[in-house]
């Protein structure tokens, strides 16, 4: 029978930048059940904690991943080597462009980015070779739309700013993972009251016939993990989303 020490993940460390909730935390849970040593960060300590418990005991740091000094003292502090990074903090901007700021605009258009960079600047050294940066973007943002506002231009960066970066940061892969609704506590914060409303719409609708899960998105981040053929691509995950709406 095999045991988590088996997995395809065994004897390796994955650092979860967002990792007590949605999609970071999955994807802790599954890396775990692949036998990787997991790191969950976020904001929040008591969320952490109850993520850690939840794992049955993790280590965990809390920080807000967009203050650079924190972020730098965390990485330093970690035992290295790290083999995957997983970046889910950080969230869109929607709204309307003229009502935005000449700095909510600067923002919006590059603090994935920048959280991005940061994260590879501090990683990169502590990395072996064919470990994975995972970047989240997404497939919703690609269509132009009144309420989408600058969320498409920031959308429609982060595809070629991967495949850059990929380069740079060459034996360490790079991959951004484009998603479209995932059920988590991020979309729930979102849609309010309209949640229940929005996930029969997608049942509905979606080819796939169901809601996509952070569960679903941890199973390709594993596999962006895993596979060492993968690099400077974006993979899109939304149950065929974009083509029906
Ligand atoms: N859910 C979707 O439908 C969807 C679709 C496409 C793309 N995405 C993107 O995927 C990413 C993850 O989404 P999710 O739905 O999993 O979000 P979520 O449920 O809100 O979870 C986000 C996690 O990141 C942490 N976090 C957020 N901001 C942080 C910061 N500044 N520093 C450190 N930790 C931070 C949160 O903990 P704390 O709050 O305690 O910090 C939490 O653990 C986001 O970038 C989102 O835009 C989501």
């Amino acid at each position: 029978m095999s045991t988590p020490r088996d997995g395809a993940l065994a004897g390796q460390t994955v650092v979860l930048i967002g990792g007590s909730a949605g999609i970071g935390f999955e994807t802790a849970r599954r890396a775990k059940a692949e036998g990787a040593e997991v790191v969950l960060t976020g904001r929040h300590p008591e969320r952490l904690e109850q993520a850690a418990r939840e794992l049955g005991g993790a280590r965990s740091a809390a920080f807000d991943a967009t203050d650079t000094a924190a972020l730098a003292s965390f990485f330093q502090d970690l035992p290295a080597p790290i083999d995957h990074v997983l970046v889910t903090a950080g969230g869109p901007h929607y709204g309307p462009l003229l009502k935005m700021s000449g700095a909510e605009v600067s923002e919006a258009l590059s603090d994935h980015i920048v959280l991005a960079l940061e994260v590879a600047r501090n990683a990169a050294g502590r990395m072996r070779p064919g470990g994975a940066l995972l970047l989240m973007g997404g497939t919703g943002g690609r269509r132009i739309g009144h309420g989408l506002g600058i969320v498409s231009a920031a959308t429609a960066a982060l595809p070629p700013f991967t495949a850059a970066l990929a380069l740079e940061l060459a034996p360490v892969r790079v991959n951004l993972i484009a998603a479209g609704f995932v059920d988590t506590p991020l979309s729930a914060s979102l849609l309010g009251d309209q949640l229940d409303e929005r996930r029969d719409e997608l049942r509905s609708t979606l080819p796939i016939g169901r809601v996509v899960g952070p569960e679903d998105v941890a199973a390709l981040a594993v596999h962006l993990m895993t596979n060492t053929a993968l690099t400077g691509a974006t993979y899109d995950i939304d149950g065929g989303q974009q083509f029906v709406w």
